[in-house]
């Protein structure tokens, strides 16, 4: 072991020695134009923090990297991912590194209360205001999303994508050799299930080992019951959680849990959306990442193999999660970090990343051609939809509120006590 840490020792030096005897393009000193005068580049790298790695979640990343390689070829890129979904480990690591003042250049972070209440309140991040008049990107965004990013009148961060969370993705083939119809309402949901149950087949795929895909779940049986308004006042502590609707939910939730495979806990999400790819489960409840991975990792057709429609009761609304990067305080090269941002939060960089990210463009004028129908129909769906925070990706609530209901659905999930679940939802509340 001691041989193992001696080795990384040496490579690391040998790594830092590299790095100061040649530019951070790695190019040879003939073939530089490059940036010897530019003292905002002179450390050259941007380290870029997510938690897109693996199957499912890192090509639209790699696709934003090699164009922004393309454009700058002078500036190193490190690519600092985190696995675990919807940043289960990544959103510890960060908090440590920014507790030590030792932040990426630029991380994944979810408009609204994760970074407004999080990491702006901290005092953690520079305001983008400049950045966006210089590149004139104060009318490329929709108003709602720049709200998300926004905090006391100043923005923080750039949007580069939209998912939606409130939607089921099933097998077409299932569903047609069952005769079933795309459920609309909680009964029809509930009826679908019991002819898919009774015909041996699962009728909800759940991979809850990381815990939020449970949460995602219950969220949109809130936004169900009680519309887009009462959700967002829930969150906003205007309606308690002893509100008899919350308790509603929480039946319906408990019902819906009857349809899981059992082997749920031991799955995450990636897992769980095979069991719909290969027939053992008719649908699932994912955000629309898992259309990317479907197309892309697993070779499904969109609305060949597999169909989407929108969580039952939620139609008409549509649960946004926006996956955007900021400029934390204190990086050493801040002007290189804007380059990546300006890619970042381009057309060309959102249509590269997109497409294969499975959410759509934040940008209002992107290029629509470049997605599929699921894609187009996202876009029209954000634009005539009633638009609600996440609470399940950070959006809605506090850290330290969607902490403890996390912890409240995984111990529901498997005690399955209803009572005290309500209990739990509304201890929680004080963090709100
Ligand atoms: C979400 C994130 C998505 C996707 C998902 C699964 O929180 O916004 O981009 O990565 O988690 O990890």
């Amino acid at each position: 072991m001691k041989k193992a840490y001696g080795f990384i020792l040496f490579l690391a030096l040998a790594l830092v020695l590299a790095a100061c005897s040649s530019d951070s393009s790695g190019k040879s000193d003939g073939d530089s134009e490059s940036k010897s005068g530019d003292s905002d580049s002179a450390g050259g790298k941007v380290e870029i923090f997510s938690w897109w790695t693996g199957a499912g979640e890192e090509d639209g990343l790699l696709a934003l990297i090699d164009l922004f390689k393309e454009k700058h070829p002078d500036i190193e890129i490190e690519n600092a991912a985190v696995a675990g979904g919807a940043g289960t480990n990544a959103k510890a690591v960060l908090a440590t590194r920014m507790q030590g003042d030792d932040p990426p250049s630029t991380f994944q972070v979810h408009g609204g209360a994760e970074l407004n209440e999080g990491w702006v309140a901290a005092g953690k991040m520079e305001p983008l205001d400049d950045f966006y008049e210089e590149n004139e990107l104060m009318d490329k965004f929709p108003e709602e999303l720049i709200d998300l990013v926004s905090k006391d009148g100043k923005i923080y961060s750039v949007p580069v994508n939209i998912h939606r969370g409130n939607v089921l993705f099933y097998n077409m083939k299932v569903f047609e050799e069952n005769g079933i119809e795309v459920p609309t309402t909680f009964d029809e949901f509930l009826a679908a299930a019991d002819k898919l149950q009774a015909a041996g087949i699962t009728p909800l795929a759940l991979g809850d080992k990381e815990g939020w895909p449970a949460t995602q779940v219950f969220e949109n049986i809130l936004l169900g019951v009680l519309g887009p308004d009462d959700y967002k006042k829930l969150f906003a502590g205007e309606i308690g959680f002893d509100d008899k609707r919350v308790k509603e939910a929480v039946d319906k939730f408990d019902k819906i849990l009857d349809y899981a495979n059992e082997d749920h806990a031991s799955r995450n999400w990636q897992d769980s959306a095979q069991l719909v790819a290969n027939g053992e489960a008719a649908m699932i409840n994912m955000g629309d990442w898992a259309k990317g991975y479907f197309n892309n990792d697993l070779d499904l057709e969109t609305n060949k193999d597999f169909g989407y429609f929108a969580f039952p009761e939620t139609d008409g609304d549509f649960m946004v999660i926006t996956d955007t990067f900021g400029l934390p305080k204190g990086v050493e090269n801040p002007d290189d970090v804007k380059e990546f941002l300006k890619v970042l939060g381009s057309v060309e960089g959102q249509d590269a990343f997109n497409p294969l990210k499975g959410s759509i463009p934040a940008r209002v004028d992107a290029d629509k051609s470049k997605y599929d129908e699921y894609g187009k129909d996202a876009m029209e769906d954000f634009n005539n939809s009633r638009l609600v925070p996440s609470l399940a990706h950070g959006s809605a609530a506090s850290e330290g509120f969607l902490t403890k209901v996390n912890q409240a659905v995984n111990i529901f999930v498997t005690q399955r006590d209803a009572d005290n679940f309500t209990q739990a939802l509304q201890n929680a509340a004080s963090e709100l």
